[in-house]
């Protein structure tokens, strides 16, 4: 093979200059379970669902950039239970009722949770106290469910040049926070059609009227397993970027 490559579980990657770990993945049709990247929204690296080992360290495979001759493994045992920790987490943090939500079939906090094998959390559940926004005409926004990527708050100030969301507080009392005096979605710019409001991975935002309108069995990840529908977009936004 010619050009640069680093190794990815022992088989040869190439990538090109200023590329990331992740995104040199996903173009050699590997996944790395990732929760906050999404292709063409920059990189945040806040979840960590995406940690590999790189040279024996880990590191965030959506902020690492690639580099000739790096040994990148994905799939330890320890890396693995270190995921399923970080899912187990974000599972239970929140209030998630995957089995009642409209977003399921088509959350990815869900399909990540099948793919990395995770069944009951480890750890006792927060049951929080969070609010839901029902006051926008098309859209609400149920807290419950955010898992605080940052990906709305992207999506609505470099997409749709809004400005509509951010993160407020920290550890954990941060919440995702509407700008507007009221701090209520109703007294917003936000439009039904936003990316912020396409591109949460789970039910946090939603636009109201869409709810359980796909069957079960023809949802995103009943016909296709979240790898496969992430090595596709990422190859996408690619060939996209490239023109
Ligand atoms: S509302 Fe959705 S997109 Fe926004 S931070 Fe929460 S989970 Fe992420
Ligand atoms: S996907 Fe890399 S840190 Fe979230």
């Amino acid at each position: 093979m010619s050009g640069r490559t680093f190794t990815l579980d022992g088989q040869p990657v190439p990538f090109t200059e200023g590329e990331t770990v992740m995104e040199a993945a996903l173009a050699a049709g590997v996944y790395i379970p990732h929760l906050c990247y999404r292709p063409g929204y920059g990189h945040h690296g806040s979840c960590k669902v995406c940690t590999v080992a790189i040279d024996g360290h880990n590191a965030a495979s959506c902020t690492t950039r690639a580099r000739e001759g790096m040994a990148v493994e994905t799939a330890t045992p320890e890396l693995a239970d270190m995921r399923r920790a970080l899912v187990e987490m974000l599972f239970v943090e929140g209030n998630h009722t995957c089995p009642a939500c409209e977003k399921s079939g088509e959350c990815e906090l869900q399909a990540v949770a099948y793919h990395i094998g995770m069944a009951a959390p480890r750890f006792d559940f927060f049951f929080p106290a969070r609010d839901l926004d029902a006051s926008h005409p098309d859209v609400i926004l149920d807290r419950n469910r955010c898992i605080l990527c940052e990906l709305c708050v992207r999506a609505s100030r470099d997409v749709d040049g809004k400005n509509v969301f951010a993160i407020g507080g920290r550890g954990i009392r941060a919440r995702l926070i509407v700008n507007a005096a009221s701090g209520r979605l109703g007294d917003t710019d936000l439009a039904k059609d936003d990316a912020a409001v396409r591109v949460c991975p789970v039910g946090a935002i939603l636009r109201k009227g869409d709810a359980y309108t796909k069957p079960v069995g023809q949802r995103t990840f009943d016909l296709r397993p979240i790898a496969a529908v992430a090595i596709e977009e990422a190859r996408r936004e690619r060939e996209r970027r490239r023109g």
